[in-house]
C-alpha cells in the first residue's frame, strides 16, 4: 500500500463531540405523553373500529373500560399538543426555504446535505407533522365531543352525530399514517432520536440538518465557555 497523503505522525484523535441541547425536561415529558396517549388511543379506537380487532379493550380492562377511557386519554392528548403547540408554533410557521428544501424533496431521500437550503430549527417534513397533527387533533376532539353522549347526550343532532362519526374514523386513519411518517423519519435520520429522549443532538447534526439554527444558538453563546 502506498502512503502518499499522510505523514507518519498523522492520527485520528477521538474527542466528545459537542452537544447542542434541543428540548428541555418539560417538552420532552410533554411529548413522551403525547406519545403514549396517541399509541393507546390507536389501540382502543381500533377496537371499537371492527368488531374482528374488539379483542384489543383485553388491554384496558375489556369494552366498557376501554370505551370509558378512550374519551378522556382523547381529552390528555389535546392538552398535551396544545402545549407543544403554543411553544414551538414560532419555529413551525413556513418560510422560503422550505419551498426550496421541498423542490429538492429528491436530494433530501438521497441524504446530499450539500445541495438543500440551510436551515433553522425545523425542516418542510417536520412543520407539515406539526400542522397535520395539530388539524387533525382538533377535527378529533371536535367530532369526539360530538359522539361522547355519556356527557354531551344532546350537543348534536343523530344524523349530524352520524357525520362525526365519519370525521372521527377518517381523522384518525389519516393521524396513523401521519404518526407512522413522523417515526419512520425520526429513526431514518440518524442521531435524531437522542433530541427527545436526552435533550440534546451531537454539533454534526445540527450542522448538517440545522445549520442556521446551530450558527444562530452558537452565535447566542459567544464569549461564553461551552458548558
Ligand atoms: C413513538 C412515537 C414517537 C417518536 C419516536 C417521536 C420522536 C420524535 C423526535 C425524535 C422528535 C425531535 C425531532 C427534532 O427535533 O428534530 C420529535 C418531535 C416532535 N414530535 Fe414526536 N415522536 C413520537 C410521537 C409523536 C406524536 C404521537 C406526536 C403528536 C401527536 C408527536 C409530535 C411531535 C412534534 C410536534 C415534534 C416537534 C417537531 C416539530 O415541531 O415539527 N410525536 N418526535
Amino acid at each position: 500500500m502506498t502512503r502518499d497523503y499522510s505523514e507518519a505522525g498523522d492520527h485520528l484523535i477521538s474527542t466528545r463531540p459537542v452537544l447542542v441541547s434541543r428540548y428541555r425536561w418539560f417538552t420532552r415529558a410533554n411529548h413522551w405523553i403525547i406519545a403514549a396517549t396517541t399509541i393507546l388511543l390507536m389501540l382502543s379506537g381500533l377496537a371499537f373500529f371492527h368488531p374482528a380487532l374488539f379483542g384489543l379493550t383485553a388491554l384496558f380492562g375489556g369494552g366498557q373500560m376501554a370505551r370509558w377511557l378512550h374519551p378522556f386519554l382523547g381529552l390528555v392528548l389535546a392538552l398535551g399538543y396544545l402545549l407543544i403547540f403554543i411553544q414551538l408554533v414560532a419555529r413551525n410557521l413556513p418560510r422560503r426555504d422550505d419551498v426550496v428544501w421541498v423542490k429538492h424533496f429528491r436530494d433530501v431521500m438521497d441524504q446530499n446535505e450539500e445541495k438543500l437550503p440551510t436551515l433553522g430549527k425545523y425542516n418542510a417534513g417536520q412543520k407539515f407533522v406539526f400542522w397535520a397533527m395539530a388539524g387533525l387533533i382538533l377535527l378529533l376532539l371536535g367530532s369526539g365531543i360530538a359522539i361522547w353522549q355519556e356527557y354531551f347526550p344532546d350537543l348534536v343532532t343523530i344524523p349530524d352525530r352520524r357525520i362525526a362519526v365519519l370525521v372521527h374514523a377518517a381523522a384518525a386513519v389519516l393521524m396513523g399514517l401521519v404518526f407512522i411518517l413522523h417515526v419512520y423519519a425520526a429513526i431514518w435520520t440518524r442521531g435524531t432520536l437522542r433530541a427527545m429522549t436526552r435533550g440534546s443532538v451531537t454539533g454534526g447534526w445540527a450542522w448538517r440538518h440545522h445549520r442556521k439554527w446551530l450558527r444562530e444558538v452558537a452565535g447566542r453563546n459567544r464569549g461564553k465557555p461551552a458548558k
